[in-house]
């Protein structure tokens, strides 16, 4: 019997950390050929993840350059993407969430007519501008792609209400799959980590996104600086990203602030497991705020928006915003106040069990007509 070729792309960090455990599960299907091909938009950080995962790219288009911009990525992706199709020729592309590769791979697979499956489709702000260029890029891979495989109930009313073409599964997000692979016994890789004391309040950080850079970000890490003043039982550990633009401003702002630890980037593993010894975590990631609600860990979003209402309404996620002082406040209440810290974590699962990767690899095997059964849905 022919198999069937899916060849998964991604080429940053949290697309790798959501398609790992899928790559992995489509591999394991014995009517399945599975090939992987990254753009590394993002280098070193998408490498950590293929080590943690025991991946191996089939091709490597290697396109990042320091400080890309939007327009450099998605040209040498389609390039890249192009030749490489022609050469793999794939039955089927699978992209991830909302970057410039997922973009780009859609459109080159759909020039070249071959279909998509879109993996963590359906998530909207409805505000084409925040966050950008993301909430654009999923609307668009929402037009290319003819399979959707939409985290929640409410991803899929999205695009069911975008008269979206093809079927729409309910699957949870691969995210959840991930920490399956990732928690483990809960020690460190990083010496950064090994000396951090975990008997003080850790508040896990990351902030990188393209819509606070500049007064945004500024905001953000004055509340972090002022928080840490006015708390020396906490410590801020802060991986950062390593985009120079977010590096200048964190450094400009926190360094020499004691109780502020800005480190390397972590592994996945180090990161999840960050994460889980924590106190609280503050973020604008998506992933993050996926993650950090199955640990029980608060979590306050410093965005204006979120795609990802579900854990809002579980009550474990705050919308923080970008204004220096409601940062500072929120920041603080879960410092001083036991019953506001304690109604907030409490370990919440709105966005996988676990399964994510078998209900995806079942849903394209029932869509080639390998498979009778339609996959059950993820439910919360
Ligand atoms: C990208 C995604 C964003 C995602 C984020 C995850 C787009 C438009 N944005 O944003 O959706 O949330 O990744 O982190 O696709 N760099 C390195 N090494 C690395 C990674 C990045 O040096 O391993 C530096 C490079 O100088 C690069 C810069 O970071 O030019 C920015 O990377 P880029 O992928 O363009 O943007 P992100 O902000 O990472
Ligand atoms: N992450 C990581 N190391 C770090 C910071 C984050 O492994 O130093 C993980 C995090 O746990 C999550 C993913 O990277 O799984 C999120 O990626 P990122 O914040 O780069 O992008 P976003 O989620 O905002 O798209």
């Amino acid at each position: 019997m022919k198999k069937l070729k899916v060849m998964s792309v991604f080429g940053t960090r949290p697309e790798a950390i959501k398609m790992a455990p899928l790559a992995l599960e489509l591999g394991s299907r014995p009517e399945i050929e599975s090939l992987i091909c990254v753009t590394a938009q993002h280098r070193q950080m998408l490498d950590s993840v293929m080590d943690c995962f025991g991946l191996t790219a089939d091709y490597d288009l290697n396109i990042m350059g320091r400080n890309q911009t939007l327009t450099d990525v998605t040209v040498r992706a389609l390039k890249g993407l192009e030749d490489c199709f022609k050469t793999a020729q794939p039955d089927l592309v699978l992209v991830h969430g909302d970057t410039s590769t997922t973009f780009s791979a859609s459109l080159a697979a759909f020039y070249a007519k071959i279909p998509v499956g879109h993996v963590e489709a359906g998530l909207r702000t409805y505000d084409r501008y925040s966050p950008y260029p993301e909430e654009m890029n999923r609307c668009l891979v929402g037009r290319l792609a003819t399979l959707h495989f939409a985290p929640t109930a409410r991803n899929a009313e999205n695009l069911r209400a975008e008269a979206v073409t093809g079927e729409v599964f309910i699957t949870g997000n691969t995210v959840i799959d991930a920490m399956k692979y990732t928690i483990g016994d809960g020690s460190f890789n990083s010496d950064e980590l090994k000396n951090v004391n975990f008997s003080k309040k850790v508040i896990a950080m990351t902030c990188h996104r393209r819509e606070n850079y500049g007064e945004p970000m500024q905001n953000i890490f004055s509340a972090v600086k002022d928080i840490a003043q006015r708390h020396p039982e906490a410590e801020f550990v802060y991986p950062i990203h390593m985009s120079p633009i977010v590096r200048d401003a964190a450094h400009g702002i926190l360094d020499g602030q004691d109780n502020v630890r800005l480190i390397e980037p972590l592994d996945a593993m180090d990161m999840h497991r960050l994460m889980s010894r924590s106190y609280m975590v503050m973020t604008d990631s998506g992933g993050l705020q996926e993650e950090a609600p199955s640990l029980g860990k608060p979590v306050l979003v410093l965005r204006r928006e979120t795609e990802r209402p579900e854990a809002v309404e579980a009550g474990t996620v705050r919308l923080s915003g970008v204004v220096k002082e409601d940062i500072v406040r929120d920041a603080e209440l879960l410092l001083t106040d036991a019953d506001a810290y304690d109604a907030m974590a409490k370990a919440v699962n709105p966005y996988g069990d676990g399964n994510a990767c078998r209900r995806i690899a079942d849903a394209i095997l029932y869509n080639a007509g390998l498979k009778e059964a339609r996959p059950d849905e993820f439910r919360i």
